[in-house]
C-alpha cells in the first residue's frame, strides 16, 4: 500500500507531515497499535534515542494487571525490539516509578535494570525526578520523586550538555586566587543540570494538562533530546501516550515515531502537534524554576501556630 502523509501547513505554520505507519520520510509517526507492531517496521540501528514511559501495571485504564513476571517479560519484549532500533551511538531512557502490590511497592527501574545489562546496555545515569504533588499515602511516606534510567549501546554515545544548562547558584562568581583571578569562575552558558530534576508533574492546572492521567511534562523530554540527538535524528517512543515526546522531537527538528493503543490519546497527541506546528501550542518553559509561594499570602501563614506577635508578648 502507498500511504499518504497528512501535510498541514498555511503561511504561519512550520510544516508538519504525520503518517500511520512508519516512514522515514515524515515528521511524525502516529501509529494506531501496539508498540511492537511500530518497532518492527523501523530498521536496525534507526533510532538515536529511545525515550519512553511505560505502563506501571497498577490497573490505569490503558492497562490490564498482570502478574509481575508477566509484565517484565512484556518489557523485556520492548526493549529488545528498542535496542534493535537503536544507534550505535545512541541512549534508551526509560521513565518509571513504582509497581505497588497490596501496599508493598516495587520500584520498577530494579527489576528492569537487568534487562538492560543483559543486553549489553550500559548505565551513564539514573536520573532522580522529582514534584510536589502526588497521593498522600498513610501507611509509608508520600512518592514524591521518579526515575529516569539512560543506558547506551557503546562508550561511544552522543552526548552535548550545552543546550540543557542551568543558571549557576552564583553565576558572578569568581576566581579568588590563581592566574584566573577576578575572571568568572563558572560556565557563562550556565550550569549541567545534574541528575535531581525538580519538574513539576503534569496535574490538576498545569497548563499542559490533557486527558491522559499521566503524561510527560514536555520541558523533561526536551531536556533528554537536546542533550541527546542532534536536528534531523531520530527519536522513538514506544508507549507514545498523548504525544509528549513527539511534540518535544519536533519543537527541535528531530524526527518521532510513537505508538499507542487509546485512540483518544492518539488524537490529542495529533491535536497537540497541529498546535505546535502553528505556534500556539502552550507548554511550560523547559528549566523554569519550580513556583515559590508569596510568603505573605494567607494561604503560605501557618493557621495552627501561634503568632510572632503573641510570642512577643
Ligand atoms: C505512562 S503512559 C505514557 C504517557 C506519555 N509519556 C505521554 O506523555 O503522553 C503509557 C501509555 O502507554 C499506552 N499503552 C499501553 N499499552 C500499550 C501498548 N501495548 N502499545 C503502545 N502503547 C501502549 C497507554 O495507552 C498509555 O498512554
Amino acid at each position: 500500500m502507498v500511504f499518504q502523509p497528512t501535510l498541514f501547513v498555511n503561511e504561519t505554520t512550520r510544516s508538519l507531515t504525520i503518517s500511520d505507519m512508519y516512514d522515514d520520510q515524515a515528521d511524525v509517526t502516529l501509529f494506531r497499535g501496539d508498540r511492537i507492531d511500530l518497532l518492527q517496521q523501523i530498521p536496525d540501528r534507526a533510532a538515536q534515542l529511545i525515550v519512553t514511559s511505560p505502563p506501571y501495571n497498577i490497573g490505569k485504564e490503558y492497562e490490564p494487571r498482570l502478574s509481575l513476571d508477566h509484565y517484565i517479560a512484556t518489557q523485556e519484549q520492548t526493549i529488545v525490539q528498542a535496542v534493535r532500533c537503536l544507534s550505535d551511538t545512541g541512549s534508551i531512557c526509560w521513565q518509571v516509578g513504582n509497581h505497588v502490590d497490596n501496599g508493598e511497592i516495587v520500584p520498577i527501574d530494579m527489576i528492569l535494570y537487568p534487562i538492560f545489562k543483559r543486553l549489553g546496555l550500559k548505565m551513564r545515569n539514573r536520573i532522580i525526578w522529582t514534584f510536589g504533588h502526588g497521593l498522600h499515602t498513610t501507611h509509608r511516606f508520600s512518592g514524591r520523586y521518579e526515575t529516569i534510567i539512560w543506558f547506551t549501546k557503546s562508550d561511544d554515545y552522543f552526548f552535548n550538555v550545552d543546550p540543557v544548562r542551568v543558571t549557576q547558584k552564583y553565576p558572578g562568581k569568581k576566581h579568588f586566587k590563581g592566574s584566573k583571578k577576578g575572571e568568572y569562575s563558572g560556565n557563562p552558558l550556565g550550569k549541567n543540570p545534574a541528575d535531581v530534576w525538580d519538574i513539576p508533574n503534569v496535574k490538576a492546572n498545569h497548563v499542559e494538562k490533557t486527558d491522559h492521567p499521566c503524561q510527560f511534562p514536555i520541558g523533561l523530554i526536551e531536556r533528554l533530546i537536546l542533550s541527546m540527538t542532534q536536528e534531523g535524528d531520530l527519536v522513538i517512543d514506544p508507549y507514545i501516550g498523548v504525544g509528549s515526546t513527539a511534540v518535544a522531537a519536533y519543537r527541535h527538528k528531530r524526527k518521532a515515531a510513537g505508538a499507542g493503543i487509546t485512540s483518544n490519546y492518539l488524537h490529542t497527541a495529533r491535536e497537540r502537534l497541529i498546535l505546535e506546528s502553528e505556534g500556539k501550542l502552550k507548554t511550560r518553559p523547559m528549566n523554569q524554576p519550580t513556583h515559590e509561594p508569596d510568603p505573605n499570602t494567607s494561604i503560605v501563614k501557618n493557621p495552627f501556630l501561634e503568632s510572632s506577635d503573641d510570642e512577643a508578648d
